[in-house]
């Protein structure tokens, strides 16, 4: 073990014990039709009063009183408003959470989304230990949003609600102590429980706990999160699952000539790694889903350097990583039958003697050469080198998900990732999962046009694209590298983290990339049960 290997910082969890981490809560599914006593009913109240098919049985119980407190109650109008209120008579529940839905006719997939997310802020905050949840009614219910994708939903977004950035504590606390105190929530549903929809409660929950470990990841601070760090949390990931690992040093690094990618960490005290992550749970020989992160696990600018302001932010720089480990986390937990890669670039972005100057040339494993005009531009030169790598596992397609420009902020601001691809199917079939995930991306161009805006007269290619469309010279400049095969790449600068007193990592795009994933091995074997 390298002195980085142990958390140097012993505030913090170690990368095993982050890895090791499961979702604070358990969720099951039950039949409507079977009322319990739990301590709290979440009631969803459509405009009109009238209540989701899954909560009649209990509201028939008590005589339809459950309806009447719902049109008396002084519930906020506003929809995914919450009011708590504590239910005296009758025993199925002693308090219930009223959540305001909004009309029953517009009530789409879009506001069962919203709606949860409200629902699953208010749940966590209480203090209570078991919740009954009837399933929300959705308006277009059988084509898209079917049983199974909403029990799947709302699986995900409430446990995701309990999330809490717990790392500092497991070192005193230690990471099992207050499993007696787990929430049990249950999805009351209309039909009877079918395997079908038992896997997507699971499922639901598998892109949770991968979110949280994105989550975590993203959260921890640069002092603690740097490369080494990365590269034990990938160790103690195959380790845990059973799938290998291997982390190249910056030796072996050099040999298969990544200059590019090791032009960025130069000046830092923390040496580059290289992590590869082999999950081959397919028995076919299938080509691998290739997934490459940008781990920049601190980005200073280099010799151009970053102002100031907010640069604290700067430790979430390696949210793209966060997310491979996230997305190969849930991949391992449903034990899919898919072979997936995952590829980090980790490096920290330093001033310093030994920094990358602007105006640097360096040839990339591509044997492409780059003059490094802006240092801050680090992302795209770590990558490039990661594309080049993945070439030899003859991918059945690449995705790259990088926090890698403030122009995508600029255009697309926190609501959107920024998506790009050489292939139309694969591009649709990215975004679809966005949709049906509520975790956006909207496709942008990477015309020939754009491709002079990275000309130099020293090299091949310069890394910096000037101010105007900055996201898309930015992936203009990754397209050059992903030519042999399918390759999409997602710009997540704005989506994987919010500032202000929120501040903190969201888990995006863990649940478009799962949504992907379970889809993919959906098609290629039964689902597992
Ligand atoms: N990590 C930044 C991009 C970023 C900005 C992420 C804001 C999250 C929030 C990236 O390495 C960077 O510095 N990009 C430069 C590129 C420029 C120098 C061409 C940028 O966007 O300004
Ligand atoms: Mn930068
Ligand atoms: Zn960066």
């Amino acid at each position: 073990m390298s002195a980085s290997a142990k958390s140097s910082n012993p505030a913090h969890a170690t990368p095993a014990e982050l890895v090791r981490r499961r979702e604070p809560v358990q969720i099951g599914l039950r039949q409507a039709a079977q009322l319990g006593k739990a301590d709290l009913l979440v009631l969803g109240v459509y405009a009109d009063g009238s209540l989701p098919n899954a909560a009649q049985p209990f509201d028939a119980a008590l005589d339809g009183r459950l309806r009447e407190l719902a049109k008396q109650a002084d519930l906020p109008p506003k929809i995914g408003e919450t009011l708590l209120l504590y239910y005296a008579s009758g025993d199925t529940a002693r308090r219930v959470l009223l959540l305001r839905l909004g009309p029953r006719k517009e009530f789409d997939g879009k506001a069962y989304l919203k709606a949860l997310e409200s629902a699953a802020r208010a749940v966590a905050s209480s203090s209570t230990r078991s919740i009954d949840i009837p399933l929300l009614d959705v308006v277009d219910d059988d084509a898209e949003h079917t049983t199974a994708w909403r029990v799947q939903q709302a699986s995900r977004v409430l446990c995701d609600g309990y999330y809490k950035f717990a790392a500092p504590l497991f070192a005193s606390k230690g990471i099992s102590k207050d499993a007696a105190a787990v929430p049990q929530l249950s999805l009351l549903i209309e039909e009877p429980i079918t395997p079908e929809l038992e896997y997507a409660a699971r499922s639901g929950r598998a892109i949770a706990e991968g979110m949280a470990l994105t989550k975590d990841l993203g959260n921890l601070p640069g002092n603690v999160c740097n490369p080494g760090y990365l590269a034990e949390a990938a160790k103690a990931l195959g380790q845990e699952f059973g799938f290998p690992v291997e982390v190249l040093e910056r030796e072996d690094m050099a040999k298969l000539g990544m200059e590019s990618a090791l032009a960025v960490g130069k000046a830092s005290a923390e040496p580059c790694r290289f992590i590869v992550m082999k999950y081959f749970g397919s028995e076919a020989e299938q080509p691998p889903i290739v997934l490459i992160g940008k781990g920049v696990t601190f980005d200073t600018g280099g010799v151009s350097l970053k102002p100031g302001d907010d640069l604290d932010m700067m430790k979430y720089d390696m949210c793209g990583a966060a997310s491979v480990f996230g997305a190969l986390k849930m991949v391992a937990r449903l034990a899919l039958p898919l072979n997936v890669v995952g590829i980090v670039g980790a490096v920290e972005n330093m001033p310093g003697g030994r920094a990358t100057r602007p105006g640097d040339v360096v040839r990339s494993m591509s044997g492409q050469t780059i003059e490094i005009l802006n240092t801050d531009a680090e992302g795209r030169l770590v990558l490039c080198d990661a594309l080049t790598y993945a070439e030899r596992f003859q991918p059945a397609c690449v995705i790259d998900i990088a926090t890698l420009t403030g122009a995508c902020v600029i255009a697309l601001g926190s609501q959107t990732s920024g998506l790009f691809a050489n292939d139309d199917a694969l591009a649709e079939e990215l975004l679809q999962c966005g949709t049906d995930t509520g975790d956006r991306a909207w496709r942008l161009p990477l015309w020939e046009e754009y491709q002079e805006q990275l000309k130099s007269n020293f090299a091949d290619m310069s890394n910096l694209g000037g101010r105007p469309a900055g996201a898309v010279t930015a992936a203009c400049f990754l397209s050059r590298f992903a030519k042999g095969y399918r390759w999409a790449h997602l710009d997540i600068a704005g989506t994987a983290s919010v500032g202000g007193d929120r501040k903190g990592a969201t888990g995006r795009p863990v649940p478009l990339l799962s949504e992907f994933l379970l889809k993919r091995a959906e098609h290629t074997a039964p689902a597992p049960r």
